[in-house]
């Protein structure tokens, strides 16, 4: 299984619209599900006269195991085909699900959009309440452009062409609208429950001439290693450890990071050698992005470092930003932002309050506006912002996972945003 390329794969779409039976689905028949546990949620569920709940609950099962045995707060799945391995981050209707997306450890490589045909299901989702365009605005915003729509529960609407049609169309005209490429984006007709175009076309859609949603799967590219840009590693805890001493840990998310590296904590600037380094409890040699490390540092005590630092090394330090302009979409908003909200952002690893200064140009529903005096739910905001204090960040474009965030309010994720540039430097 090493030598396939690896990618991640976020399972969007409203609420009901079928996530967690299709991806159940798919994952027993890609084999990832064993027959006995299938049939013994066949049968359980069965009991209770809802057969159909099998898939969703193999599912939740699964995450239910993955939570308990792992440390990371999101679940996740693997399966592979013939072609690549996949990793599932699973996107249920719960709202935290966003800032698991953009703080989580894995981050999206490509997105499935489950898109219900169901008479009312449809129209549900793209209502103003509805997650459907919520989730594609989103992941388009955190540079998810690897997108397939799967038109599920077709077998509610006896697969028929029209619906399939009038799907395709509405769906298509917004993701048009909001960036992605049509011609790139395949919309397979599929059953989660009966199983049509998951794995095999089962001959029930004869107008649709495209892929089978794995097939679409396998048309995705994985994303390149960035072995090649310097090192960034957002500190997610800090330990001590008896015999060893302080080791922090984090996920590299790029560059390469050896043992005798001369490394730099920023904002804090406390500088170190690196020891060794150690993954799943064994030493290596060289992290690489994506690993999951603790490494130890001579002379480092724990109070030394924090949770939300960002390691790189001291000839390519990570950027410490005083002021940055930011894409900012606004998505669940009690009331209006206005120039000084200063709510908390989620950044890599860190969270720090920072000031909306400047609101430079909004565009809503196609038009855009000049220092405009508020923003609303929906709109899409060009935003000068301040820290309230210096915070280790980058742009989206030299290190998309430290230049995307989530805005947290009372609880909930309010806006997300991608940093454009860096307008002050610490
Ligand atoms: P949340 O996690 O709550 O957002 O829901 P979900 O999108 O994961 O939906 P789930 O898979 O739990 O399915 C919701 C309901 O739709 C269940 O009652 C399923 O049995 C039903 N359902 C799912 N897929 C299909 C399908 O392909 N056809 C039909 N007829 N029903 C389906
Ligand atoms: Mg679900």
């Amino acid at each position: 299984m090493a030598d396939k390329p690896h990618l991640n794969l976020v399972i969007i779409g409203h609420v009901d619209h079928g996530k967690s039976t299709m991806t159940g689905h798919l994952l027993y028949l890609a084999g990832a599900v064993d027959q006995r546990t299938m049939d013994k949620y066949a049968e359980e569920s069965e009991a209770i006269g809802r057969g159909t709940w099998k898939f969703a609950w193999a599912l939740d099962k699964l995450k239910e195991e993955r939570e308990r045995g792992v440390t990371i707060d999101i679940a996740f799945f693997k399966f592979e085909t013939a072609k690549q391995i996949y990793t599932i981050i699973d996107a249920p209707g719960h709202r935290d699900f966003v800032k698991n997306m953009i703080t989580g450890t894995s981050q999206a490589d490509a997105a499935v959009l489950v898109v219900s045909a169901e008479k009312g299901g449809f129209e549900a989702g793209l209502s103003a309440q509805g997650q459907t365009r919520e989730h594609a605005l989103l992941a388009k915003t955190l540079g998810v452009d690897q997108l397939v729509v799967a038109v599920n529960k077709m077998d509610t609407v006896d697969y028929s062409e029209d619906r399939y049609n009038e799907i395709k169309e509405e769906i298509g005209r917004f993701l048009k609208g909001i960036g992605y490429k049509l011609e790139n984006v395949p919309f397979v007709p599929v059953s989660g429950i009966e199983g049509h175009n998951l794995k095999e076309d089962m001959g029930k859609t004869p107008y649709y001439k495209g892929p089978t949603l794995m097939a679409a799967l396998d048309g995705f590219k994985p994303p390149k290693k960035p072995t090649d840009k310097p090192l960034r590693l957002p500190i997610q805890d800090v330990y001590s450890i008896s015999g060893i001493g302080t080791v922090p840990s984090g996920r590299v998310e790029t560059g390469v990071m050896k043992p005798k590296d001369n490394i730099v904590f920023m904002p804090s600037g406390k500088t170190g050698v690196v020891n060794t380094i150690e993954m799943h409890h064994e030493q290596i040699a060289e992290a690489q992005p994506g690993d999951n490390i603790g490494f130890s540092v001579r002379g480092l005590s724990k109070k030394d470092v924090r949770k939300g630092e960002v390691v790189g090394h001291q000839d390519s330090p990570p950027t410490v930003a005083k002021q940055f302009t930011a894409q900012v979409m606004v998505m669940r908003h009690p009331t209006v932002i206005a120039p000084g909200y200063t709510p908390v952002i989620h950044i890599g690893t860190n969270h720090v309050a920072c000031t909306f200064m400047e609101l430079v140009q909004k565009t809503a529903k196609g038009q855009t506006e000049k220092n405009p005096d508020i923003l609303k739910n929906g709109d899409s905001a060009v935003v000068k912002m301040v820290p309230v204090k210096p915070t280790a960040l980058e742009s989206f474009k030299d290190f998309p996972q430290l230049g995307r965030f989530a805005v947290r309010d009372m609880g909930q994720t309010v806006a997300v945003g991608v940093i454009m540039s860096i307008d002050e430097k610490a």
